[in-house]
């Protein structure tokens, strides 16, 4: 196989991408946006040892399950890997992705539930975070291109259909008042990137900026404040030479300090810093689902905790609950969170590294409560559990282990290490993510006797 020979080739599975995947010659390729099934002209792009990359050219034999993808941006502009297949068969290619990834990294054969859909399939983030960038008419707000550090600027997202206003309100003053986009090459220019979050009829915009002076910001804050009746504006400042979008400090600029809504009959609050799930209906479902797993008497550990919804709705069953996350306003948010909804005595929010935390906090508790039933919740972020996390979670001994996970590899290895001691009653996904290969999914485990 050389580069730049055009193949025709069978589609035999899906890659960890959801691109399709073909073998030829004792090569892999992997092809995005081709499907199982389907018969492909294909260009070779790359070819290393034993697999190589390929772009389809003409679809030759098509599958039932393509459609013509609704947004214009779809494979450009790198924000969705799955629009060209229809909703049915992408929750399809999730269940089979987890349970082939449960098998290929952790060597757990379990059979996976169905993928619990969301209900609307576009218009279901109810959080954006885009980069700016310049192209030639200007500064624009868009994606990474797919494996590139491109950005495809966008003046819409099918997926966030409420960005759309708030895309044009920012690149229009970026554009009047010729505010520069910061290069990471020359580490020149101020704007870096624009994220906000929508909640109940509620928007928090946040500014990312590489210092406080803006020019022109008290007209940005004018256009938001005519766009947004409840809005909440904060300039988040990130100084350093990083790709993680956000810095550790923010300055308010107009509206209230955090962004207030409700969900499961809990009110919550957010700060600009803290995690939130980006898909309010599946959240409900998901947060529903590792409630149902707690009982009246136990004492949960609820680490990464983020914000603390899913503690506080815990809280409301559980005897104590014990909340552990790294990002301070997090905690402050959880804090408020227990109190607001009068749970303040059942939960116990604290601020540190899983990893550093949680040995000290499982002994103090196993000794504290000698005699009761624990639950463990582990949500960690797309690296998964840190070896110390999953070593005090198998000391603690907890009768149950519910794992959240928004990474199936991560899961499945740390899953190879619980599962020295714990047995998987369920894998459930949930479709946090739809157009996208991302997927959500819980596991519970129980002790084995
Ligand atoms: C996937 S989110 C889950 C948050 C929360 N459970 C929820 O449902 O909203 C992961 C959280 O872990 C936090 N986090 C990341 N690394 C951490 C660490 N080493 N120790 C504690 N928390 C961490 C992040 O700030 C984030 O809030």
């Amino acid at each position: 196989m050389i580069k730049n020979e055009v193949l025709q080739l069978n589609i035999e599975s899906y890659g960890a991408f959801g691109e399709g995947v073909a073998h030829v010659d004792g090569y892999a390729v992997f092809i995005p946006y081709a499907l199982v099934g389907e018969r492909v002209e294909a260009l070779i792009l790359s070819v290393k040892k034993g697999y190589a990359y390929a772009k389809v050219l003409n679809v030759i034999e098509r599958s039932k399950d393509r459609r013509s993808a609704p947004c214009e941006y779809f494979t450009r502009c790198g924000g969705c890997d799955l629009q060209h297949l229809n909703y049915s068969a992408q929750l399809k290619l999730k269940k089979d992705s987890v349970q082939k990834t449960l098998h290929n990294v952790g060597g757990i054969d379990f059979e996976v539930d169905e993928v619990y859909p969301s209900i609307k399939e576009f218009d279901t983030r109810n959080k954006l975070t885009l980069p700016f960038s310049m192209d030639k008419s200007g500064v624009v707000l868009g994606f990474y291109s797919e494996r590139s550090h491109r950005v495809v600027g966008i003046p819409e997202c099918a997926l966030s259909a409420w960005s759309k206003k708030l895309i044009k309100c920012v690149t229009d003053w970026a554009n009047k008042y010729s505010l520069s986009v910061y290069d990471e090459r020359n580490k020149k220019g101020i704007l870096r990137a624009l994220t906000a979050r929508v909640a109940g009829d509620k928007t928090m915009v946040t500014l990312v900026v590489v210092r406080e002076s803006v020019p022109h910001l008290d007209k940005l804050s004018e256009d938001l404040s005519k766009l947004y009746e409840n809005g909440i504006f904060y300039l988040n400042i990130n100084e350093e030479d990083t790709n993680v979008v956000l810095g550790n400090r923010c300055v308010k600029i107009f509206g209230e300090d955090k962004l207030v809504s409700r969900a499961l009959g809990v009110r919550y609050e957010l700060s600009p810093l803290s995690f939130a799930q980006v898909n309010d209906y599946v959240r409900d479902a998901l947060y529903s689902k590792v409630v149902s797993e707690i009982k009246e008497d136990d004492i949960v550990i609820d680490a990464y905790s983020g914000a603390g919804l899913m503690s506080v709705l815990c809280a409301k069953v559980a005897k104590k609950v014990y909340g552990v996350e790294i990002i301070p306003d997090a905690v402050y948010d959880a804090d408020d969170t227990a109190r607001k909804n009068g749970v303040q005595d059942k939960v116990v929010n604290q601020v540190g590294d899983c990893a550093r935390v949680l040995p000290e906090l499982c002994k103090k508790l196993r000794l504290e409560y000698a005699r009761e039933r624990f639950t463990i919740i582990l949500d960690p972020p797309r690296k998964g559990c840190d070896e110390r996390v999953l070593e005090a979670v198998l000391e603690c001994k907890p009768d149950k282990i519910i794992y959240v996970s928004c990474n199936p590899a991560t899961l499945a290895r740390d899953l190879k290490t619980l599962t020295t001691k714990y047995s998987i009653n369920y894998v459930k996904p949930f479709d946090m993510f739809p157009q996208t290969k991302h997927v959500e999914t819980i596991v519970c485990l129980t002790r084995n006797k």
